[in-house]
């Protein structure tokens, strides 16, 4: 639902800001660090296709772990995240083996064993998967030790209400320097338990812990995102009893044992509207094999509002009866002249929190003022300062600017943007901060006229399969030096 925004606006002088101080910055670069070289300033044109979403395939992955037989998951993208959740597999003794099928994982956790808290530390501060081992490492081994965690830095990102879930469900943790120890003495069983916020992770940590607690367990304001709803069918394959009610509850009936899927993930989401943003940004067309339109409605939404076209395939294997015929979405710019909006991100059925940061390089092209509140990450809009830089005119306010007033108003905050366009974008030198802001970044430097240098490009395989191969087959003009 779009916020009135009429009396919310601030007034145009305090939108613009000190872009002689911006573009007098330099970035201190070594010259070892990976970069690409980025030629802006053509449409990008083709087709790509989208795997498993990263957000759910990571986590179909540690389920594999509840089973007591080898669980098979197709279409999982070759990115960082699956790595790094492989390693830890592996180090608990799972078997992790490619199937025959491009992007088929096999993994076999019949012999699952205690790993070193030295081979576990490898994996410190790669990824923010490890805190979801705890509740099946306790079914399996009955402990657990989990590694600092890592993922994009985007605010505190604490896990208190993992932490406070495990223990209703009868775990011991125990903080420490190295890490966490977790035991379970007197095993797992069911609670009754309620979110402060429905947190994507802690509703998976909830539902990964309770699948094989003994009893009954009731999970109220839980997270119902569609990678959520994706990981309920894996572990229902599996064997598990969960039902979801009206109103984020969430019913778990433990069961004693579990044992291996066979699943094909949902689409990846994100990165299918990261490449639709990538389309309006550099005024062009991009058909998105494999997105289902399903999952990304309220983007749709939003694409259309702006002024962007696009036309929706996902069920040509059922309309045409054509095997093997795999539709998508095509989203395109049709020339003219964007629209601005006024968008807050939030928990599902909501606008992602993850969609946010490319769109608003595409909101830098459009006539008027954008409103962007962010109400899921506390600082997740650093990044416009690039893009200021660049020539884009975004303030950034800790005020809750065109929406409802979520839990981050009123405090230090800086959590809502103003975006005010047209604006012509330049070339400069950027340095990636995280995995989204990064891939905005990108889609920035392949909009502004003259060449670029992205820094970090290689965090962005952490969430993005093959992107300079992509970029390559939708006529991107990069090269690395
Ligand atoms: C998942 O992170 C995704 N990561 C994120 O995607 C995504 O942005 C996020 O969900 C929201 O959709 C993965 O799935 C690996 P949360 P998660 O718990 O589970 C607060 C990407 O780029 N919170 O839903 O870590 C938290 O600080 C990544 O792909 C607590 O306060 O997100 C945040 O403000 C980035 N205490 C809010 O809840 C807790 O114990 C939502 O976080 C847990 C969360």
């Amino acid at each position: 639902m779009l916020p009135r925004l009429q009396n919310r606006v601030p007034p145009p002088a305090l939108c613009l800001l000190d872009l002689g101080r911006l573009r007098a910055r330099r970035l201190e670069v070594t010259l070892t660090e990976d970069v690409l070289v980025v030629h802006g300033g053509t449409p990008l044109q083709g087709q790509i296709r989208v795997r498993g979403a990263k957000n759910l395939v990571s986590k179909a992955m540690v389920a594999a772990l509840l089973g007591e037989s080898p669980s098979r998951l197709y279409d999982v993208p070759r990115i960082r995240d699956v790595e790094v959740v492989s390693g830890l597999l592996e180090l608990h003794g799972v078997k992790v083996s490619a199937g025959a099928e491009d992007g088929e994982l096999v993994m076999d956790p019949t012999n699952v064993e205690s790993a070193s808290t030295d081979q576990i530390n490898v994996h410190a501060g790669s990824s923010r998967i490890p805190i979801l081992l705890c509740g099946p490492l306790l079914h399996r081994l009955g402990h657990a030790f989990i590694p600092d965690l890592g993922g994009c830095h985007i605010g505190p990102r604490p896990i208190d209400f993992h932490i406070r879930a495990l223990r209703e469900f009868g775990a011991v943790v125990d903080k420490t320097p190295e890490g966490m120890h977790l035991s379970a003495p007197n095993g797992l069983h069911g609670a009754k338990l309620e979110l402060p916020y429905p947190s994507v992770g802690a509703t998976e940590q909830v539902l990964l812990t309770a699948v094989r607690a003994e009893g009954v367990t009731e999970l109220r304001n839980a997270a119902i995102e569609p990678e959520i709803m994706d990981l309920i069918c894996i572990l229902q394959k599996m064997g598990a009893i969960i039902t979801v009610h009206t109103d984020r509850v969430i019913e778990i009936q433990g069961v004693p044992r579990l044992y291996g899927y066979e699943h094909k993930p949902i689409p990846d989401r994100i990165e299918a509207a990261s490449w639709a943003a990538a389309a309006l940004a550099t005024r062009g067309e991009i058909e998105v094999v494999g997105a289902r339109q399903a999952d990304m409605m309220t983007f749709l939404n939003v694409f259309r509002s702006i002024g962007g076209e696009l036309k929706i395939t996902d069920d040509r294997v059922a309309r045409d009866g054509v095997t093997g015929a795999e539709g998508g979405i095509k989203f395109w710019h049709p020339g003219g002249e964007l629209k601005a909006v006024a968008l807050e991100t939030d928990v599902h059925p909501g606008f992602m929190t993850d969609w946010q940061q490319p769109l608003v390089v595409a909101l830098t092209q459009a006539r008027g003022i954008s409103i962007m509140h962010e109400t899921v990450y506390e600082q997740r809009l650093g990044y416009t300062e690039a893009l200021n830089s660049m020539g884009a005119t975004i303030q950034v306010y800790r005020d809750c600017l065109g929406g409802t007033p979520c839990r981050f108003g009123r405090r230090n905050f800086m959590h809502s943007a103003v975006i005010a366009g047209p604006s012509k974008l330049h070339a400069a030198d950027l340095r990636i901060p995280d995995l989204r802001a990064g891939f905005a970044h990108l889609i920035a430097a392949l909009a502004a006229e003259g060449t670029s240098r992205v820094y970090g490009v290689d965090l962005i395989k952490r969430g993005y399969e093959d992107f300079e191969a992509k970029l390559a087959a939708l006529g991107a003009h990069v090269e690395r030096p």
